[in-house]
Order: C-alpha cells, then structure tokens, then sequence
C-alpha cells in the first residue's frame, strides 16, 4: 500500500466511516425509542372508541370487557359482542356505531392495534398482579381519562424490577403486599 493510499484512508475514509456508524446508530435509537420503551405509543384504532366515555364518564368496569384480567395471564381485548350488547340500540345513527356494526354483522374481528406488548421471552401474567390488588393505574395510567389510550409507563426489565424490589414504596396502600421476584426464571421461563 502507497503512502498516500494510507494517507487518504486515515484522513478522509475512516472519519466518513465513523461518522456514519454514529449517525446511523443514533438515528435508529431514536427512532426505534417508542416500540423499546413504548412510553408514547399512542396507534390510531379502527374504530374511536373511548375509554373516557365508556370507563370514565358511564363508569364501566373494565373486567366488563377485560374479562381475562382477573383470572388468567391476559386481560384480553373484548368481541365485537359484547359492543353490541349496548350498539344494537345505543347511538346507531353514528357513523362510528354503523362501522362497527358492519364488522359485527360480517362477523370479522376489529383489528386493534396492540399497545403494550412485552417481548414473547418474558412472562407477565395480569391475575397475579390485579388479585394482589395492584390497579390498573399503577400500570396503566389514568386509563379513564383517556379519550385514545396510549402507554404511559415502560415494561422494561429494569421497570419490571424497579416494583419488585420497592414494592412498599410503589404501592403504599397495599401494606402486606409481598415483593416480587427477582430470579431470572420467574420471568424468562
Ligand atoms: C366497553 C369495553 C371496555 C371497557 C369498559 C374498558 N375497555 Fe379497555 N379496551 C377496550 C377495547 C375495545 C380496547 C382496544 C382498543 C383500544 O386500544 O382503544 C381496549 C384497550 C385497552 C388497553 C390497551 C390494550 C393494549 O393493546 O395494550 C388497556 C391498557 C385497557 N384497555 C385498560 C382498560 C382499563 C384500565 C379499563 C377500566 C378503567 C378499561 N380498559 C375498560 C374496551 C374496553
Ligand atoms: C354498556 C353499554 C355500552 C357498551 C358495552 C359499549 N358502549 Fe359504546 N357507547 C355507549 C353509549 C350509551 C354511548 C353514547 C354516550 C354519549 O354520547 O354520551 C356510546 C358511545 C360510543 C361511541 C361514540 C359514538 C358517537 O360517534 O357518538 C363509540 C365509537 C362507541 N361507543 C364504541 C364502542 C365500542 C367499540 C364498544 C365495544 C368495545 C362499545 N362502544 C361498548 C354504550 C356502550
Ligand atoms: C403490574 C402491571 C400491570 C397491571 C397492574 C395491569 N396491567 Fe395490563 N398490561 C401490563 C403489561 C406488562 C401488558 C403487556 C402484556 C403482554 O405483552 O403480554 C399489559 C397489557 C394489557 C392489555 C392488552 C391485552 C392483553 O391481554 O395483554 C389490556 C387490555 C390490559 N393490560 C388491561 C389491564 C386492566 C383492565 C388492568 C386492571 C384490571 C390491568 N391491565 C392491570 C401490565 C399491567
Ligand atoms: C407496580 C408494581 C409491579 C410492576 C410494575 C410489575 N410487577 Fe410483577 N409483581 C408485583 C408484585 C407485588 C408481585 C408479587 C405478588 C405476590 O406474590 O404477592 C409480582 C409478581 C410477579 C410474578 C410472579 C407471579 C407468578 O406467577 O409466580 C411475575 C412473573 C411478575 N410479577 C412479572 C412481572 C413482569 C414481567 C413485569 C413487567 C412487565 C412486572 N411483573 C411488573 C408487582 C409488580
Ligand atoms: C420481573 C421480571 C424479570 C426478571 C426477574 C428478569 N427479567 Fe430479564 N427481562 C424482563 C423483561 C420484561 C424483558 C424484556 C423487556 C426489555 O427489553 O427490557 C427482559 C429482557 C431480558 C433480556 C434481553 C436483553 C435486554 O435487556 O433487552 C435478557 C438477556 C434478560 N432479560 C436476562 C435476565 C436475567 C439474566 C435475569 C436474572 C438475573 C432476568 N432477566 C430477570 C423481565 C425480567
């Protein structure tokens, strides 16, 4: 190699090297920021249903839809049904209730966008968490304030731990709550 090939390589190609490698880390931390730690993700629904209006302002109770969240791992995401249950008769003049009344009646699934997702290598089970009496907004927010739901706190591993080890300190009202796991297999099983 020539003196001057070396020369050119030093002074001009590696800074354009390492310059790129820094731009395009940063760029990709930065814009996969909302789906690592998700606080923010906020997806636009098929339908504009409110959780304000249904949790919030006609106080429904939220196992009425979520009907898993007591009992098994997930809280699950109620039918078009159970809608219906009160759309049938309920605002069907709207444009909205007549959207989802013809999902209803072509029988297909309301495709909802996932907001809070943990990666399929970790286990999180809601009966644990909700028989224990933790709330809903202890993870969730003030979800009967929210007209379009969005996630508010992170599901990181450090988030996870961070209740586990202060659990006193995160739920002062629930004075003999025990602490939560710590060992890896609890959570990677
Ligand atoms: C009338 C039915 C209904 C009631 C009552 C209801 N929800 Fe929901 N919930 C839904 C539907 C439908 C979705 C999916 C659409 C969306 O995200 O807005 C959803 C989504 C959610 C999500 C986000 C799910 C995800 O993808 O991560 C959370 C969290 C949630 N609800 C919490 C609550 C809480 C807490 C309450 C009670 C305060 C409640 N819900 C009451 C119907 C309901
Ligand atoms: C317990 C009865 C009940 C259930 C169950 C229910 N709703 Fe409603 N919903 C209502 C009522 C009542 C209103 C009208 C409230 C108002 O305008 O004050 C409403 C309003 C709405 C609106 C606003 C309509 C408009 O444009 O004014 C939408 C959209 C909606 N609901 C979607 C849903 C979806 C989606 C589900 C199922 C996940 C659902 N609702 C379940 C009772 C219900
Ligand atoms: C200890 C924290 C915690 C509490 C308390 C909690 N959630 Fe969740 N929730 C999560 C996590 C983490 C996810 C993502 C789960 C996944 O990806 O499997 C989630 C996801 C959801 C989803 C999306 C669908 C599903 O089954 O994964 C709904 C709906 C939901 N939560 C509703 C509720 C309701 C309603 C309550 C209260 C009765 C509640 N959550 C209490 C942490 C919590
Ligand atoms: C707000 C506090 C809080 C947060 C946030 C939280 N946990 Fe927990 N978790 C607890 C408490 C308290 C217990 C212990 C309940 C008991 O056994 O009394 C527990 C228990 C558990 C258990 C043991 C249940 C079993 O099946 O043996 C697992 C697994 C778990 N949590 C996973 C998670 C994961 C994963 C996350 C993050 C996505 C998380 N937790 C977030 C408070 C929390
Ligand atoms: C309370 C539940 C919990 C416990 C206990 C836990 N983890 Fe995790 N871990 C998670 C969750 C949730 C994620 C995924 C979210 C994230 O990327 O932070 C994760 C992600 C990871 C990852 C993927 C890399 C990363 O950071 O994104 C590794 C590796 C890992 N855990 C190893 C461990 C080891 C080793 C232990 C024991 C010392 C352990 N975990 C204990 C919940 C837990």
């Amino acid at each position: 190699m020539k003196n001057s090939q070396l020369d050119y390589i030093l002074r001009i190609r590696l800074p354009i090297t390492i310059f790129i490698v820094i731009t395009s880390f940063a760029l990709t931390y930065y814009i996969s920021r909302p789906e690592r730690d998700g606080i923010g993700n906020t997806p636009e629904q098929p339908i504009q249903f409110s959780h304000k209006l249904h949790a919030g302002d006609m106080k429904m109770d939220c196992k009425y839809c979520h009907t898993g969240v007591d009992k098994t791992r997930h809280a699950m995401i109620p039918a078009v049904g159970t809608c219906m249950n009160c759309h049938t008769i309920a605002r069907k003049d709207r444009p909205q209730i007549q959207l989802l009344k013809t999902y209803y009646d072509e029988g297909k699934l309301l495709p909802w966008k996932r907001v809070h997702k943990v990666p399929d290598y970790a286990y999180f089970n809601h009966s644990v968490h909700v028989n224990k009496g933790i709330d809903c907004t202890a993870c969730h927010g003030e979800v009967t304030q929210m007209e379009i739901i969005g996630q508010v706190s992170s599901f990181t591993m450090g988030s996870c731990l961070d209740c586990h080890k202060n659990v006193h300190d995160k739920l002062p009202e629930l004075k003999s709550i025990n602490k939560g796991p710590n060992n890896c297999y609890a959570c990677h099983r």
